[in-house]
């Protein structure tokens, strides 16, 4: 008592200077409760159990989808709506985004501007807590596992609470939609078309990835590396020669370290493309072979996913690099089997593995 008293009469004294703090603290808390935060999963009852009474229900399927609203590229935004809407059709559940994540909705306009056709498949709704259960999922970025007790888990809406599911053993039933879905548009198409001069139309077209950047810096991938890349053309180009497009997130580097170690010069493109997506039009429409360099590129592997020939996309072999995702990938998950892929030697020599 007697120091509340105390503190109620220093305030008194030195009112001016403890109002301000005191106005100051509130504005702090009004603003944190007006400002959104992260949306908090752990509200939802992990109770996940198998009810083998199949209830006529209409039920929901949501991921946190981690890499929204950390801001990931489109490649990994891509894996993340892709696997959501196809582990819902083996659910036969319907996908959707937490409408009351609110970070996540002032996120969605990468997909939304890129590719309109895949966002609106996916609709947005409220969930009811009491009605929901949350199965917490943690294997690594590239790796498939689907447990079985999913498919009799009857709530209302089932949350999975993982992230990244990068493998297209997720999304491998709806792969034919994915395909459509990205297609480009006609007028995309048009000119994508007029990009190559009439001569080069039937000419082979090898597409390479390349990627620098933030690759380089966040200590979790390794970039391209030089030597590999252009032996690697090389040996793609004695296969087949034709046209090579090189594209990458870094046309300086590639144009001083690589186009200008290639002896074919005259056949060689460095693309500058402003949008990730028409790159992945291009590939649809040009690309016989695809040539994946930094191997936990999710953006090199929708490149590949999306070109011509699915018997000639080749990427390095992660294990003889430094990218630290080696140690939790599982490469037969992450990488379709009819790619192939690529190592080289000591002496420089790039072999088949
Ligand atoms: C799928 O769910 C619907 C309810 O949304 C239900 O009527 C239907 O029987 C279910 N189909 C299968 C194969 O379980
Ligand atoms: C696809 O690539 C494979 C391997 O390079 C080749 O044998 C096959 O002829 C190609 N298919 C088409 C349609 O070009
Ligand atoms: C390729 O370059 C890397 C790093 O720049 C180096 O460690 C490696 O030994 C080189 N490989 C060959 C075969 O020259």
């Amino acid at each position: 008592m007697r120091y509340a008293k105390r503190i109620f009469n220093f305030i008194l004294k030195n009112n001016k200077f403890y109002i301000v703090i005191i106005v100051v603290l509130l504005l702090i808390v009004i603003f944190q409760w007006m400002v959104p935060g992260y949306y908090d999963y752990n509200q939802i009852s992990t109770l996940v159990y198998c009810d083998k009474n199949p209830s006529d229900q209409h039920r929901y399927l949501l991921f946190p989808m981690v890499t929204i609203v950390f801001d990931g590229g489109l490649g990994n935004q891509l894996f993340e709506v892709f696997s959501l809407l196809g582990l819902a059709l083996k659910l036969n559940r319907t996908a959707i985004f937490n409408s009351e994540d609110w970070i996540l909705h002032s996120k969605l306009n990468l997909l939304r501007e890129q590719v309109p056709q895949v966002a609106e498949r996916v609709i947005s709704i409220p969930i009811e807590i009491p009605e929901s259960s949350r199965f917490i999922y943690s294997p690594a970025c590239c790796h498939f596992q689907f447990s079985p007790l999913l498919s009799c888990e009857q709530s209302k809406y089932l949350v999975i609470d993982g992230h990244y599911f990068q493998s297209h053993k997720y999304f491998s039933s709806i792969e034919t939609s994915i395909r459509k879905w990205l297609n480009p548009p006609q007028e995309e198409e048009k000119l994508l078309k007029k990009m190559i001069r009439r001569k080069d139309e039937f000419r082979f077209k090898i597409c390479v990835h390349i990627r620098r950047g933030d690759f380089l810096t966040d200590s979790q991938h390794a970039g391209t590396a030089s030597n590999f890349t252009i032996r690697a053309v090389d040996h793609l180009y004695t296969q087949h020669p034709g046209l090579v497009y090189l594209f990458s997130n870094d046309p300086g580097w590639v144009r001083e370290k690589i186009a200008a170690h290639l002896d074919y010069q005259s056949d060689v493109k460095v693309m500058e493309t402003s949008e990730a997506i028409k790159d992945l039009y291009f590939a649809q429409i040009h690309c016989d072979a695809v040539l994946i360099t930094a191997p936990s590129s999710t953006f090199g592997w929708w490149l590949g996913y999306l070109s011509k020939n699915q018997s000639s996309v080749y990427y390095r072999d992660i294990q003889e690099t430094e990218d630290m995702v080696k140690h939790q990938m599982v490469e037969e998950d992450f990488f379709p089997s009819t790619w192939k892929k690529l190592g080289m030697s000591q002496n420089g020599l790039i072999i088949s593995k």
